[in-house]
């Protein structure tokens, strides 16, 4: 597949993403008509149940990203590379290959300075790489001060870095919990698009976790999540009336079972009777 992320990202509209995991929630988004599924690695925690998103692997992210890329006929879809597997320019060369072979269009990498020779030799071989800067839950498990860009010299680091991605050849940078004057300097700045998530309307799109806006994961609860449904009550309600049906014989009913023909059965009942 060879979706080009730059056809929608031109900033002549705001982009809509959003994160999933399997062939399911994938396809619904798919014809929701969101422009961006991110296989985050987000999944280590709403799906796999990890505290954090250290222990996801590349096996992980590459059987997630085949699932997305399946169901998605026209988003662009963009993998995360999970912590540790981008530590080296041949690594990361290696391991964003992997997650294009599964079906990712772009792949995603948090940090800034740090990151830009790798991404430059990245982009030198076609590979779209998508940045990520603010809060990088990579490498901030547990930090208290969440929110990024809150004095002059860290917003200036925030700006020098965002520059320093987009020269390196970041296709868009997803901007997290950033504080939104911030976000503002960095996208106007910017030719590339940005994607915020907790970093305020002025960004060039917006991201969310599908799980958080769904109300399917309700810890822990940031104030940037916005819930559209509240689907867990929802779904904890449709499985205690299951659990109560079939203990009281009320599921299935003939709705839901396959009969023989009536004379098939005739038949059946004939050998019974005479065999036992
Ligand atoms: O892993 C993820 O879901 C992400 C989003 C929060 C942007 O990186």
């Amino acid at each position: 597949m060879n979706r080009s992320i730059l056809n929608i990202l031109n900033k002549t509209r705001k982009i809509s993403a959003i994160t999933s995991y399997d062939y399911t929630m994938a396809s619904l988004c798919d014809q929701a008509g969101i422009d961006i599924i991110l296989v985050g690695d987000s999944a280590g925690v709403v799906m796999l149940g990890y505290n954090n998103t250290i222990p996801v692997t590349m096996n992980d992210m590459c059987l997630f990203t085949r699932a997305v890329s399946k169901a998605t006929k026209n988003a662009i879809v963009v993998s995360d590379m999970p912590f540790g597997t981008y530590n080296n320019t041949d690594q990361a060369i290696r391991n964003s290959r992997k997650l294009i072979r599964s079906g990712a269009n772009a792949v995603k990498l948090e940090g800034g300075s740090g990151i830009t020779s790798i991404i430059k030799s990245m982009t030198k071989k076609n590979i779209q790489v998508v940045g990520h800067l603010g809060l990088q839950p990579q490498t901030m498990i547990n930090k208290k001060n969440k929110i990024k860009g809150r004095t002059k010299n860290e917003a200036i680091n925030l700006i020098e870095d965002a520059k320093l991605l987009e020269e390196s050849g970041a296709i868009c940078i997803i901007l997290e919990m950033v504080n939104h004057e911030v976000t503002r300097i960095i996208t106007k700045m910017l030719n590339i698009p940005t994607i915020g998530i907790g970093s305020g309307i002025h960004c060039d799109g917006q991201i969310l976790v599908i799980h958080d806006m769904l109300g399917l994961y309700d810890k822990p609860k940031f104030k940037f999540v916005k819930k559209y449904l509240t689907l867990s009550s929802e779904i904890i309600k449709a499985i205690k009336m299951y659990k109560n049906e079939v203990e009281n014989c009320k599921f299935p009913t003939s709705d839901n079972w396959f009969s023989m023909k009536q004379s098939e059965y005739e038949k059946l009942q004939k050998w019974h009777k005479h065999k036992f």
